[in-house]
């Protein structure tokens, strides 16, 4: 059985994070995750974000009254919108604060009381059990054993986890090691591909890979 207690470096990953998504990202999310007007490069990167989300959707019931389900990692709160239309009761949470209160502010009126929405950590244990937990691309950013144990930790108190990992193609590969070479200035934190098949992680299945321009992203599921 491994030790569950969160590591230095993913305490390290989560306030780099933090830093990104609160600080100089925030704007660029907010416009991002919104209907306004945005590069090509980003149009590729909203549809496969919406292809994905409808992707990891579809692995839970769509009648979901009676049912908690955790939205990790929430950003502006797309996930917990849907999740709250099929009558979940929702905990959104992510460790940005502002991030937060952009998904508060957008929920919409009818569905706001499902949602308990949170500023912290997605493992913090009083958050309870879980019949499901949603991942959408928060823990992209986790090396191998902090992403095993982050798993661990949430299928220890969840039905199923649904999450995402950066796949190793070549062209993350290559922005990941430019990425190492060229240490960012604006300390935005660095996804780090990962193989699904060398997770050391019990009851893990791949669901599919979404590629669209300049977004590519893997949905897995642990089943417990
Ligand atoms: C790429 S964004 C995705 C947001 C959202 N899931 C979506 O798909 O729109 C990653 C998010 O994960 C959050 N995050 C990363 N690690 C986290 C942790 N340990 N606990 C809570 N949130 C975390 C970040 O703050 C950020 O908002």
């Amino acid at each position: 059985m491994r030790d569950l207690a969160p590591s230095a470096s993913y305490d390290a990953t989560r306030t780099r994070v933090a830093g990104y998504f609160d600080g100089s990202a925030t704007r660029v999310w907010e416009r991002l995750t919104s209907d306004a007007p945005v590069s090509r490069i980003r149009q590729t990167v909203r549809a496969g974000r919406d292809a994905m989300r409808a992707m990891m959707l579809a692995q839970l019931p769509g009648d979901l009254r009676g049912a908690r389900v955790l939205d990790a990692g929430c950003g502006t709160g797309a996930a917990s919108a849907e999740l709250a239309a099929r009558g979940a009761d929702v905990t959104a949470i992510d460790i940005s604060p502002r991030l937060v209160e952009i998904a508060r502010a957008r929920m919409p009126e009818g569905l706001a009381g499902r949602v308990d929405f949170r500023a912290g950590d997605m493992l913090a244990p009083e958050l309870g059990r879980f019949e499901h937990v949603i991942a959408m691309d928060s823990l992209i950013y986790y090396t191998r054993p902090d992403l095993e144990v982050a798993l661990d930790s949430l299928a220890a108190r969840a039905g199923q986890v649904v999450f995402t990992v950066a796949p190793r193609t070549p062209l993350l590969m290559a922005m990941f090691n430019a990425g190492k070479i060229f240490p960012r200035a604006d300390r935005s934190p660095v996804m780090i591909p990962q193989d699904w098949r060398r997770l050391d992680v019990a009851g893990l299945d791949r669901v599919g890979r979404i590629s669209r321009g300049f977004y590519i992203s893997e949905c897995l599921r642990v089943a417990t």
